[in-house]
């Protein structure tokens, strides 16, 4: 069954102009290495490995890992896309040293041309904790790979990371933190496991690899 508006609304309804301050404190200083025992650094260092100089972030957050990362390039092509408009303004504001292109809308709706706004591909494309916010199950959601796919240029890279409820050890905090965020519409992964997430990614990609890390696991896929 494809998920409701209110599912996919519930996704994004946390990050605003009160918690979007907080996020890099809640999130990525206290919850990745106590909770989720997925450190921050360890997702810098993944997104510095992959991301190019002609790159598109989608579920942008407050923009941590783009103010943060190493581009291979002084002045990349950076294009954010984020349902929420005050996700995208936060993260655009944070780093308008590289005047990103930004595009309100939501990826579990086919990215066409004129919607998506965008005018060319992108040699690398991340998806940051994008997954366990949306809804439906890794079946459903990973509906995202095929709309990200035709914005790949040729050579490119899809990657991120995702919190998971199945084969990965969480700690008595995460399933805690997990089942309240759940039962609030934050995070939809009650049936995300990595079984399905790979599956999902040999089915549309040449090349997969996954790390597991704490309750993360961290993707990367090649055309
Ligand atoms: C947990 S934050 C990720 C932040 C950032 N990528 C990071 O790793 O720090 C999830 C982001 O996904 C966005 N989002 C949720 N549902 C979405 C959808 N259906 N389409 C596009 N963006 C969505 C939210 O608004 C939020 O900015």
């Amino acid at each position: 069954m494809p998920p409701t508006a209110e599912e996919i609304a519930a996704g994004q309804a946390f990050y605003t102009d009160s918690t979007l301050p907080n996020y890099d404190l809640r999130v990525l200083t206290l919850s990745n290495p106590l909770i989720w025992r997925c450190p921050t650094s360890r997702l810098l260092r993944f997104f510095d490995t992959h991301v190019s100089a002609n790159h598109l972030d989608i579920g942008v957050g407050s923009g941590y890992f783009l103010d943060h990362c190493i581009f291979p390039s002084p002045q990349p092509r950076i294009a954010l896309m984020d349902l929420n408009p005050m996700s995208l303004a936060y993260a655009a504001r944070r780093i308008v040293r590289y005047r990103p292109e930004t595009f309100l809308g939501n990826v579990l709706e086919p990215l066409d041309p004129p919607t998506a706004g965008f005018d060319s591909g992108f040699d690398s494309i991340s998806l940051n904790y994008l997954l366990h916010c949306l809804p439906g199950d890794m079946t459903a959601k990973a509906i995202v790979f095929d709309h990200i796919k035709p914005w790949m240029n040729a050579g490119g890279v899809c990657f991120g990371s995702t919190l998971l409820q199945g084969g990965v050890t969480r700690n008595w905090a995460a399933k805690l933190l997990m089942a309240h965020y759940n039962r609030h519409g934050v995070f939809s992964n009650r049936h995300d496991d990595v079984e399905t997430l790979e599956a999902a990614l040999r089915a549309r990609f040449s090349s997969v690899e996954i790390e597991i890390v704490g309750c993360a696991a961290l993707f990367c896929a090649r055309l």
